[in-house]
């Protein structure tokens, strides 16, 4: 059991076997989204492109059109199931480490609820979430990201946390070095903030779409004098965030609500931000958020927001095509309709200056990363 000289942070820590699991997990994955998808891009430029051109008259157009030349290609069925196969891999060997430590967890949550909080967790018996999200396995978690009305279960949000880096790694988006539970993306983004903006000091800032919280971390780090704040739909990643964030005796202020309507006051914060979010939302919710945020700065208060990097004007169609099945096939149902968004007209459409918003890429480990947003006017 995790004592104060060994926080949860220590304690979260694979067993030999489970370490070796995962590092497999991780070298499969990365594996298929590395060689086997330059493979593909490969046999599209060498065969595929021109069996379509033959049959059709032109080359793949969009991914529904790069779909059909791939069909019936044995190595894009294999590489499907590879991905697919490392994803259920990822969530047993994770869950086992996290099954392991759940009961210590559990039990450091019962010592800390004796203590006063330095932050706070507000959840919502009667909360609903949204559709079409609240009936989606997101990345296929088994379970979702929302537990049964009544549940107290730390499991969702710990299988979340833990996948984290193991993830990122594997898409070429981390070199391997971080621990997991280190707010290693909340800190890029405090960097893409400094790249775009001169030092700020926030009075309050608000992680939007906090999820289980670990990143929110690196708001309070970079600015310990201000109120931080993180608001999400899923109870049960809130019910972790809080006592991650009290184990590692951190004041975090954590809300179960909507991020189109999270009830805070008009003007409370200075800094907005987001990773991940947006593209786990749909298409309608989106205009809401953002009309949201702009309701929530402060005047010259800044909305930034890290996500995928997935515009389809931006990628070649083997990238739309292995993007678009893992909306079809491996629990990324929004991913596309996000990339399909003109952020930029949204954020203006809420209210944000067109002048003042951003939507550009930052480098991140082999890749890149989709960083946008707006500054309120003053
Ligand atoms: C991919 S997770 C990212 C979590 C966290 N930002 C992180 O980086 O670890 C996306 C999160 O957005 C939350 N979310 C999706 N739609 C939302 C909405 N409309 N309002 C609030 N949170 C939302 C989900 O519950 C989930 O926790």
């Amino acid at each position: 059991m995790a004592t104060d000289s060994q926080n949860l942070k220590t304690a979260y820590r694979p067993t030999h076997d489970e370490a070796a699991r995962q590092a497999f997990v991780g070298a499969l994955k990365g594996y298929v989204n590395g060689s086997m998808e330059s493979q593909l891009a490969a046999e599209y430029d060498n065969q595929l492109k021109f069996d379509f051109m033959e049959k059709h008259g032109q080359e793949p157009r969009d991914r529904y059109q790069g779909t059909e030349a791939f069909r019936h290609s044995h190595l894009y069925q294999l590489w499907g199931s590879a991905v697919y196969t490392s994803q259920n891999l990822m969530w047993e060997t994770v869950g086992d480490t996290c099954d392991r430590l759940e009961p210590a967890f559990e039990a450091r949550q019962a010592m800390l609820a004796k203590r006063p909080t330095l932050g706070s967790l507000e959840l919502q018996d009667d909360f609903v979430p949204p559709d079409p999200i609240r009936h989606v396995e997101i990345h296929r978690q088994p379970g979702g990201y929302f537990g049964p009305a009544g549940s107290t279960d730390l499991h969702r949000g710990m299988h979340y946390f833990g996948t984290v880096e193991l993830y990122r790694n594997a898409k070429g988006l981390g070199d391997g070095s971080v621990a997991v539970g280190e707010p290693s993306m909340g800190r890029y983004l405090l960097g893409a903030l400094q790249r775009r903006f001169d030092a700020i000091k926030p009075r309050a800032v608000l992680d939007l779409g906090c999820g289980p919280g670990s990143q929110t971390l690196a708001y309070k780090e970079a600015f310990p004098d201000a109120e931080v704040w993180g608001v999400d739909l899923s109870a049960p990643f809130l019910r972790f965030g809080h006592l991650w964030a009290e184990d590692q005796g951190v004041a975090i202020h954590f809300r179960q609500a909507n991020a189109s309507d999270t009830g805070l006051p008009d003007a409370k914060f200075d800094l907005i931000i987001s990773h991940i979010l947006f593209h786990e939302t749909w298409d309608d919710i989106l205009p809401a958020i953002m009309e949201e945020a702009h309701r929530l700065l402060a005047p010259g208060g800044i909305f930034i927001n890290g996500d995928t990097p997935y515009q389809p004007d931006r990628l070649s169609i083997p990238k739309q095509v292995t993007n678009h099945w893992q909306v079809i096939n491996n629990g990324e149902p929004f991913w596309t309709r996000f990339a399909d968004t003109d952020v930029k007209e949204a954020l203006i459409a809420a209210g944000f200056e067109a002048s003042n918003v951003f939507a550009d890429y930052d480098p991140l480990g082999t890749g890149e990363y989709f960083i946008f947003g707006g500054r309120k006017g003053t």
